[in-house]
């Protein structure tokens, strides 16, 4: 099947009431006016997205919209196609079939779960090959500061733990001031409390540099925890699409949407605990499906 309009430059102004509606709620939370979208930059938006592998149509008719500075959660159930959207969006399923229309900001950064440094490449130039212009190497520099990674400059990517190795795929981002993040799964990989840092490192991450942000993952909490707003995949169309409730709003409505999207993923809020004989204690481990 031909591929059709992947790429646009459509205006704000044209955009559907919908999307328009959306793009207004967009603020990140608690971060007020420092998370407004910049000039000329109108998020993410994805209009009647299709993509199928062979017979199987595993994307029909997405429309999305994550407005500048919006952290967006993905969830669905393993193969409901999740990677493939964000493939989609980062432009990088060039030959598969599909039609639809995507804008996104030229400048992206992708993290996936595990780091893909170019292991013959020092931790500077790994960061240096997002980087363009005289002062590339000062920025990759800079990055890795924000990282927490100054004095790692000519360390070797092998000479790192999996959680440094992330920190420097997202240095590798961070050089080009992105104005998107997408994220598939990147600390799945990570030990309970490395995968705690890295995401209080991505929020701070967030709240500097206010990119939309696509996160993919399979833990629920995770979801709520980073997410201004949480949306579910199923049978190739989002199912769900919730703004998460903000920190300070009453508890039981973040509860109650969590239910919801367990809910949504076909698995019993409770049904853990009973695997586990835990009936009744609150769960030390994150809330995760497949
Ligand atoms: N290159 C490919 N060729 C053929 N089928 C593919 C290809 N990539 C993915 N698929 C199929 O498309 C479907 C969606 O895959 P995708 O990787 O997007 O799922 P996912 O939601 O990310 O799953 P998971 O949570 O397990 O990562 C799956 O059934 C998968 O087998
Ligand atoms: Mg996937």
């Amino acid at each position: 099947m031909a591929v059709i309009d992947r790429v646009t430059a459509t205006p704000a102004s044209a955009l559907p009431p919908a999307v328009a509606d959306i793009a207004e709620r967009g603020e990140r939370r608690g971060q007020g006016e420092a998370c407004a979208g910049r000039a000329g930059d109108d998020g993410v938006i994805v209009q009647r997205l299709s993509r199928r592998y062979g017979d199987r149509l595993i994307l029909e008719g997405v429309d999305l919209h994550i407005a500048p500075g919006q952290f967006l959660a993905l969830l669905g159930r393993s193969g409901s196609g999740k990677s493939t959207l964000l493939r989609a969006l980062a432009h990088l399923d060039q030959d598969t079939a599909g039609a639809g229309r995507i804008t996104v900001p030229a400048r992206r950064a992708v993290l996936f779960q595990d780091s893909r440094l170019l292991p013959w490449l020092r931790v500077l130039d790994n960061v240096k090959l997002g980087a363009l212009g005289p002062d590339a190497e000062a920025r990759a520099r800079a990055a890795l500061a924000e990282v927490g990674l100054a004095g790692r400059e000519r360390a070797w990517p092998r000479m790192l733990s999996g959680g440094e190795q992330q920190r420097v795929a997202l240095a590798r981002g961070l050089v080009r001031d992105p104005r998107f993040i997408l994220a598939d799964e990147p600390f799945s990989a990570l030990d309970a409390l490395t995968r705690l840092r890295m995401q209080q490192l991505l929020l701070q991450v967030c709240e500097r540099h206010a990119p939309a942000v696509l996160f993919v993952t399979h833990d629920v909490d995770e979801a709520l925890l980073l997410a201004d707003r949480v949306i579910v995949l199923e049978s190739g169309r989002l199912s769900l699409d919730r703004l998460v409730p903000t920190d300070d709003a009453d508890a039981g409505e973040r509860e109650a949407l969590r239910i919801r999207i367990l809910n949504q993923l076909g698995v019993a809020p409770d049904a853990k605990h009973r695997a586990a004989g835990r009936q009744g204690k609150p769960s030390l481990q994150p809330t995760t499906f497949s």
